[in-house]
């Protein structure tokens, strides 16, 4: 089936993408055209999901340095510099983001003998690249996942790791509709995923637009299902990979996979090559988001708690990677011991040029 929307697009001078925010309400398309209304997208969540701001840092890149006047390559090199910076401040968890940098600036080192212009034209080139490249290694993923989810399983998924967390496709959904389209028939659980309800209002509108039976609960129900025998999977995305497989993915991950563990639920974690960070040796290391409180306290601008209530609003967590039975990647479904899994992983990569 084709992919029912666009989650982020290079247009002629613009950068066109899913406003997230709005969904499920309304499907509006945002046109971009300025480096702090990227940058603003990408902290108020219009564009979210690891790959996808990996996608939007990189077109940023390439959009924020369209408007600078003339041909000095040093002073160029500069602008390039600080709206990097822009990005880079933007948000923290998500390792693609900073991976889309580093590639994006291999591109600007590899062309120093070009012309201001011209050196324009490849970074917009790039963008356009990664985005195209997202689509293909979800694909390969949703492949390479897709025969650990039996006929008749019921699969939870917390956050939203679809076709809107990337350019297409999904990760840990990506693995669903790959099993679906086989022919399976599956069900999926959709955590609510609190504070800001991916799964509740991305997931589920994803999942229902494919045709995917989703049925979607409070976070706090997940135990209560596996006790009873009604969940045989958990799939989920990944913001950050540690070398040694501890995964950050949004806050509340790490509790389904405690609860999984208990239960004997084999819990999975899909995520392309880009998201594991090979300098980090463990999950201690990643630097985790915390957001303004107010996205707790209040619900679509709508205050659910007492004014002046304290509140925590953690974005992130991580389950270490003794809770995961296995990462699935483009190059396959990687196990522990992880470090070495992943080196396997990125030679076969390279080898093969996926
Ligand atoms: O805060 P978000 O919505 O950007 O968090 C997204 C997630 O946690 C996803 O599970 C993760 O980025 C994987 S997306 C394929």
């Amino acid at each position: 089936m084709k992919d029912p929307f666009r989650t982020i697009q290079w247009k002629d001078n613009y950068i066109r993408l899913l406003d997230q925010t709005l969904l499920p309400a309304q499907e509006v398309y945002l046109e971009i055209r300025t480096l702090e209304d990227l940058c603003d997208a990408i902290r108020r969540l219009a564009v979210r999901g690891a790959p996808a701001i990996g996608i939007a840092a990189a077109m940023g890149v390439a959009l924020g340095v369209q408007d600078f006047p003339g041909d000095d390559r040093k002073a160029f090199g500069k602008r390039f510099d600080a709206v990097c910076a822009a990005i880079a401040a933007t948000r923290p968890t998500a390792v693609n983001l900073f991976w889309a940098l580093k590639r994006m600036k291999r591109v600007l080192a590899g062309s120093a003998s070009l012309g201001v212009e011209e050196v324009k034209s490849r970074l917009i080139e790039e963008a356009i690249l990664m985005e195209r490249e997202d689509r293909l290694l979800c694909h390969r993923i949703g492949e390479a996942g897709r025969d650990l989810i039996e006929e008749g399983d019921t699969v939870l998924t917390h956050c939203n790791a679809g076709g809107l967390a990337t350019a297409g496709f999904g990760t840990a959904l990506g693995v669903i509709r790959a099993a679906f389209e086989q022919g399976k028939k599956i069900k999926v659980y959709a955590d609510e995923t609190r504070p800001l309800n991916q799964g509740a209002r991305l997931t589920s509108w994803e999942l229902m637009k494919l045709g995917v039976p989703v049925t979607i609960i409070p976070d706090n129900t997940a135990g209560a299902l596996m006790q009873r025998g009604e969940i045989q999977r958990v799939i989920v995305g990944a913001d950050r990979i540690a070398s040694n497989g501890d995964t950050a993915n949004k806050i509340g991950t790490h509790t389904v996979a405690v609860l999984a563990r208990h239960h004997g639920v084999p819990f999975y974690v899909a995520a392309p090559l880009s998201t594991v960070d090979m300098e980090l040796c463990d999950g201690s290391e990643i630097p985790i988001e915390e957001r303004d409180p107010s996205e707790v306290t209040h619900i679509a601008g709508v205050p659910i708690a007492p004014e002046g209530a304290a509140a925590r609003n953690i974005a992130f967590d991580v389950t270490p990677y003794h809770l995961i039975n296995g990462i699935i990647t483009e190059c396959g479904v990687a196990t522990a011991p992880y470090r070495e899994a992943f080196r396997k992983c990125f030679l076969m990569k390279e080898k093969e040029k996926i």
